[in-house]
C-alpha cells in the first residue's frame, strides 16, 4: 500500500522533530501503523528554513493553501500556533477533507466546538496529543486507558517555563523578576512570555483535558485564570516551612453543583509526587473512579518530544483511514450527540483550602481578631504560624507575618471574610492568598 502522504504547515522547533523522528523511526512506525508515513510537502514562510528541516525530495512552498489544496495530501499538521491564520487553514484542511494534526492549544480550547463540529460532518479527525503536555500521552490516555471510569478530578503541572521559574525560585531563594529574566536567557521562556507566566498556556490545556474528562464543550471563557507573576519569595519559603510547595496547577474537579476549571498557584504537600515535579517538566494526576488515582510524568514541550506525540497520531489516523466517521474514537471522547450541559461553576462556588499571610502589626489581640473573623465566617484553621517580627521585619520590627493554613471552605466566603480582614487597622499590607490542594 503506499505510504500515507502528510503535509506540513509551520517548519519550526517542531515540525523538525516530526522530520527527524519519522525518518530515524520509519520502519518500525511503518509496522506499527500499518503503512509507511511520508511528509510529502512543507509550507513556511521561511522557505530556507523549511528546506533545511525537509531535506531532500520535499516540495517547499511558501503558500499553506498549496498544501491543503494538493489531493494527494491525506493529513495535514498545523504547527503555525495562534488563532489567527492556523484558525482559517485548518478549517480549510477539514472542508478539503484532510485529517488534522495540531498542536494548538490555544485554537481549540477557544475554537474548539467549531472546529469538532466541522471535522464531524465531513468526516476527518481533528487529532491534538500534542497540544497538552508536549510528550506525555495524556488525551490518549483520558480518552482511551481511562475510558471505563467517571473520572472525579484532574490537575496538572502543564507549563514547563512557569514550573522552571517556581523550582528555581524555590531552590535559590529569588524572585520571580529575576528568574523570569533567567529563563529568558537560557531560552526556556519566550521573549513575551505572557501566556505561559499568566498561566493563559495552562489554561488552554486544562479546558481541553476537562471537557475531555467530563464530556462537556470547550469552555476556555469559563475558566478562572491566575499566573505566577505576583508570587514573593517568601511564600514560597513559609509553604515550605508548613510542609508544601507552590506549584501552578491546571485543576478541573467534577461536583454536584458542577465543574471546577481553573489555574492558579497552588499549595501541594511536599510528599506528593506531583511536588517534586521540577524544572520544565509536566505531570498530570488524574482521579478516575475505577481506577483511583494514576499519573502521567514527562517533557511537557521541546522538539521530539513534542514530535512523538504528533506521531503518535499521525499513526492514529493512517490506523483509521479506512474507518468510517462514526465508528472513530470522539474528538473529547464523548459522542457528540451525547455531550453533557454540566455547568461550569463560577470560582465563587469553588471549594479548596487556603494559604493565608497577613502583615500585621506585631500587638495584643491581632491574632484573636483574625481568627475570630474566620471563626464567625465558618472557616475552619488547619494551622497557624507567626515569624519573630525582627525575622520579618529587621531588628526592633513592630511588624509580623501571620500565616493561616485553612480547611476547605466556599471561596466566594473566603473573598468576604478577606475582605473585612483586609479593612482592619491592624493589617498593613495586601493579603496574600494562595489556595492549597491536597491530591489525596
Ligand atoms: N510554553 C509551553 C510551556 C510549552 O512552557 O510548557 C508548549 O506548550
Amino acid at each position: 500500500m503506499k505510504p500515507i502522504q502528510v503535509g506540513l504547515l509551520g517548519a519550526g522547533t517542531v515540525g523538525s522533530g516530526t522530520f527527524k523522528v519519522l525518518l530515524r523511526n520509519q520502519e518500525e512506525i511503518k509496522r506499527r501503523a500499518g503503512r509507511g508515513i511520508e511528509i510529502t510537502m512543507v509550507a513556511d514562510l521561511d522557505q530556507a528554513r523549511a528546506r533545511e528541516v525537509a531535506g531532500e525530495g520535499v516540495r517547499v512552498v511558501a503558500d499553506a493553501r498549496e498544501v491543503i489544496a494538493n489531493p494527494d495530501i491525506d493529513i495535514v499538521i498545523e504547527l503555525i500556533g495562534g488563532y489567527g491564520i492556523a484558525k482559517q487553514l485548518v478549517l480549510e484542511a477539514i472542508a478539503a477533507g484532510k485529517h488534522v494534526v495540531t498542536a494548538n492549544k490555544a485554537l481549540l480550547a477557544v475554537h474548539g466546538t467549531e472546529i469538532f463540529a466541522a471535522a464531524h460532518a465531513k468526516g476527518v479527525m481533528v487529532a491534538f496529543e500534542a497540544a497538552v503536555a508536549g510528550g506525555i500521552p495524556i488525551i490518549k490516555a483520558l480518552r482511551e486507558g481511562l475510558t471505563a471510569n467517571s473520572i472525579q478530578w484532574l490537575a496538572g503541572i502543564i507549563n514547563g517555563t512557569t514550573n522552571f521559574i517556581l523550582s528555581e525560585m524555590r531552590d535559590k531563594g529569588l524572585d520571580f523578576a529575576t528568574v523570569l529574566k533567567e529563563a529568558q536567557r537560557l531560552g526556556y521562556a519566550e521573549a513575551d512570555p505572557t501566556f505561559d507566566i499568566e498561566g493563559v498556556d495552562a489554561g488552554h490545556k486544562v479546558t481541553l483535558m476537562s471537557a475531555i474528562a467530563f464530556g462537556i464543550p470547550v469552555q476556555f471563557d469559563k475558566a478562572h485564570i491566575e499566573g505566577i507573576t505576583k508570587l514573593a519569595a517568601q511564600d514560597i519559603k513559609y509553604a515550605e516551612q508548613l510542609g508544601y510547595r507552590i506549584k501552578l496547577l491546571g485543576i478541573t474537579k467534577r461536583t454536584a453543583q458542577g465543574v471546577e476549571l481553573r489555574v492558579h498557584p497552588s499549595l501541594v504537600p511536599s510528599k506528593r509526587l506531583l511536588a517534586n515535579v521540577e524544572g520544565a517538566m509536566n505531570a498530570v494526576v488524574v482521579h478516575g473512579d475505577a481506577v483511583g488515582t494514576t499519573l502521567y510524568y514527562g517533557k511537557g514541550a521541546g522538539s521530539e518530544p513534542t514530535a512523538s506525540a504528533v506521531i503518535a497520531d499521525l499513526v492514529d489516523i493512517t490506523r483509521l483511514h479506512t474507518a468510517d466517521a462514526a465508528h472513530r474514537v470522539p474528538h473529547l471522547a464523548f459522542h457528540p450527540d451525547a455531550m453533557s450541559d454540566l455547568k461550569v461553576l463560577p470560582m465563587t462556588e469553588v471549594v479548596t483550602s487556603y494559604y493565608l499571610r497577613l502583615r500585621v502589626a506585631d500587638q495584643a489581640g491581632v491574632l484573636a481578631k483574625v481568627t475570630g473573623l474566620l471563626a464567625t465566617a465558618g472557616i475552619s484553621i488547619d494551622a497557624v504560624l507567626q515569624r519573630e517580627a525582627d525575622e520579618v521585619g529587621g531588628e526592633g520590627s513592630t511588624q509580623t507575618d501571620l500565616i493561616i493554613l485553612t480547611h476547605d471552605a466556599r471561596e466566594g466566603t473566603v473573598n468576604d471574610v478577606l475582605a473585612e480582614l483586609q479593612a482592619l487597622p491592624t493589617v498593613l499590607q495586601p493579603i496574600v492568598r494562595i489556595r492549597k490542594e491536597e491530591l489525596s
